[in-house]
């Protein structure tokens, strides 16, 4: 059957009908916010590069933390600006680091909020890569995976719900897992950033965080844009070495991987709508080129549609606001 019996539009006629034959739902209860966690008491600076988006310190938390909860977003990814860097990041696994820091924070004041965290080394080295360099300034992968395994001990041993390793080292989730399991925390889940790819939208993250390699890039651990098989291996990889939810990342650039990930694994899985994307939007929404609200509930649907359980977003509070009407 088709036109004229076959009318399209008939559903379409009022938004009644439309909600009811909607095929995919955004809710705030999908979001993840990213926090930058930095030292002192009372800060709150603006990144220049993503408006509305700031390093707070660890004394800002509580408020941070409740504010979400009221606008239904249940969890956090924490990223950490240390006091200082050194050669070998270590401040990434300190005790007392900043992340650890916050971690005890926002678990002592707001239990109820889901505390994620971000496992990499990057904003702790003091060249930025993600691991340990040989003398040609290469990231060495397995003795990577010793301080990674160490900073997400560091983390579960602060309170973290849960884990999340950014760094594309070879084997990261098993070392990890392998780890935490050693330590009793066979029940704190790995969140693998799966299908990351050495991407051009990452710099204003890498602002917030100061963590821009000194030299050179992230094309020997980070994926090439131009290729989606490759995402297919590194996710079933990481999923069997134990990953609990697989991360495509970023996510505007790489719909048609979200979608081919939950198809070939149908595994809960992450999109990451990261910093240079919101940043794209907020620099068109201030000149007044795009509508914002209606431009970022577009995206984040396009994200869920696209296969995507849950969504890394910086726009999850101004969503959360929008979605509530
Ligand atoms: C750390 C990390 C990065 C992001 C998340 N974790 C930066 C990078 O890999 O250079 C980027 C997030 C964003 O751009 O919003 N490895
Ligand atoms: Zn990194």
């Amino acid at each position: 059957m088709d036109f004229p019996t076959v009318r399209m539009r008939r559903l379409r006629r009022n938004e009644t009908i439309r909600s009811m034959v909607r095929e995919t739902t955004l809710d705030a209860a999908d979001l993840i916010y990213p926090l930058f966690v930095k030292w002192g008491t009372g800060v709150r600076d603006e990144v220049a590069s993503m408006p509305g988006v700031f390093n707070i310190s660890v004394d800002q938390l509580e408020a941070e933390g409740r504010e979400l909860l009221e606008l239904g977003i249940p969890a956090v990814i924490l990223f950490g600006l240390p006091e200082h860097k050194d050669e070998a990041g270590s401040g990434a696994f300190d005790p007392d680091g900043i992340v650890q820091q916050a971690i005890r924070e926002l678990k002592a004041k707001v239990p109820e909020l889901y505390v994620i965290t971000d496992v990499c080394m990057c904003e702790y080295t003091s060249h930025g890569h993600c691991g340990a360099l040989d003398e040609g300034g290469c990231v060495i992968n397995d003795v990577t995976l010793e301080m990674l395994a160490s900073v997400a001990v560091s983390h579960a041993e602060a309170g973290a719900d849960m884990v999340a390793p950014s760094d594309m080292m070879d084997g990261r989730v098993a070392a990890i897992r392998a780890a935490l399991d050693a330590e009793g925390f066979t029940d704190i889940p790995i969140m693998a950033y799966s299908a990351k790819y050495a991407s051009a939208y990452y710099g204003p993250f890498r602002d917030a965080a100061d963590s821009a390699p000194a030299f050179g890039d992230r094309k020997q651990y980070q994926m090439d844009a131009a290729n989606a098989e490759e995402a297919i291996r590194e996710t079933g990889l990481d999923i069997a070495e134990g990953a609990d939810i697989v991360m495509v990342k970023p996510a505007l650039a790489y719909m048609d991987i979200i979608r081919r990930v939950k198809d070939a694994f149908a595994m809960p899985t992450a999109a990451y709508n990261v910093s240079g994307e919101y940043a794209m939007v907020k620099a068109a929404a201030r000149n007044g080129w795009i509508d914002e609200q209606r431009v970022v509930l577009e995206t984040l649907t396009g994200f869920k549609r696209a296969g995507a359980d849950l969504i890394l977003t910086y726009h999850a509070k101004d969503a959360a606001r929008w979605l509530r009407g």
